[in-house]
């Protein structure tokens, strides 16, 4: 899957605007979660929640600091490692079903992390005005962390739902019988248009626009309170 623009990225100052919301909507939805719930992972197809902290950090180093700044120091040589995904071209990592084998570095340690490559991208953004290049690679990052947002959101649930005592993910997952009717959204059986079709930002696999027939749904209108 890759990404794809048919215009100009956002101007620069919605594009770091938007950066460091999605980089705090992150760390939100893992706001609730005790310092033991970022390192489980139940099965391989689950990834701690410590590793995708980590994982969409490393990518705006990777693909934006290191080749974007000379000035910029990698923060640690073992991350590439320890949080590639399966990017080839930039080496090694550790294999999806031992993600939750590493204890080490702390959780602490990774939103140290966090923050040292927010605040580079933020300086590099301000610097860089304008660079298309820049600003395309930064739209990517932002929408693989959103990608890293939802799935933090089921794996969160997965690794709770896990454990013994089945521990809430705070207040925020409500039943539809628990939430008011205006927070559901009432969709009617029908022919819709679904896939990518405009200007902006979308990845190859949203393409084309295309009609599907929906049965009758309804669904909240948003995942919880965190998102
Ligand atoms: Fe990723």
């Amino acid at each position: 899957m890759t990404g794809r623009f048919t215009q100009a990225a956002s101007t620069n100052t919605v594009l770091l605007d938007r950066f460091k919301s999605c980089r705090l909507q992150t760390e939100k939805i893992c706001a609730p979660l005790e310092v033991e719930d970022y390192v489980p992972q139940p099965i391989p197809e689950v990834s701690p929640p410590k590793w995708h902290l980590a994982h969409s950090t490393w990518f705006f180093e990777q693909f934006l600091l290191v080749p974007f700044n000379s000035d910029y120091k990698v923060y640690d040589q073992d991350f590439a490692y320890l949080f590639n995904s399966y990017y080839n071209n930039a080496g090694d990592r550790v294999l999806r079903p031992n993600r939750g084998l590493m204890s080490r570095p702390p959780v602490i340690e990774v939103m140290a992390y966090r923050n040292y490559v927010t605040n580079a991208v933020l300086e590099l953004l301000e610097k860089e005005e304008r660079n298309s290049q820049i600003s395309e690679i930064v739209e990517l990052g932002i929408n693989h962390e959103q990608q890293h947002q939802e799935l933090l959101v089921y794996d969160i649930k997965y690794i709770l739902g896990n454990q013994p005592t089945f521990p809430k993910y705070g207040d925020s997952f409500g039943t539809k019988a628990e939430k008011t009717i205006e927070e559901w959204l009432e969709v009617s059986e029908g022919i819709k248009q679904i896939g990518f079709a405009g200007d902006g930002f979308s990845y190859d696999n949203e393409l084309g626009k295309h009609r599907v027939f929906l049965e009758p749904y309804s669904i909240s209108k948003k995942p919880c309170d965190q998102c």
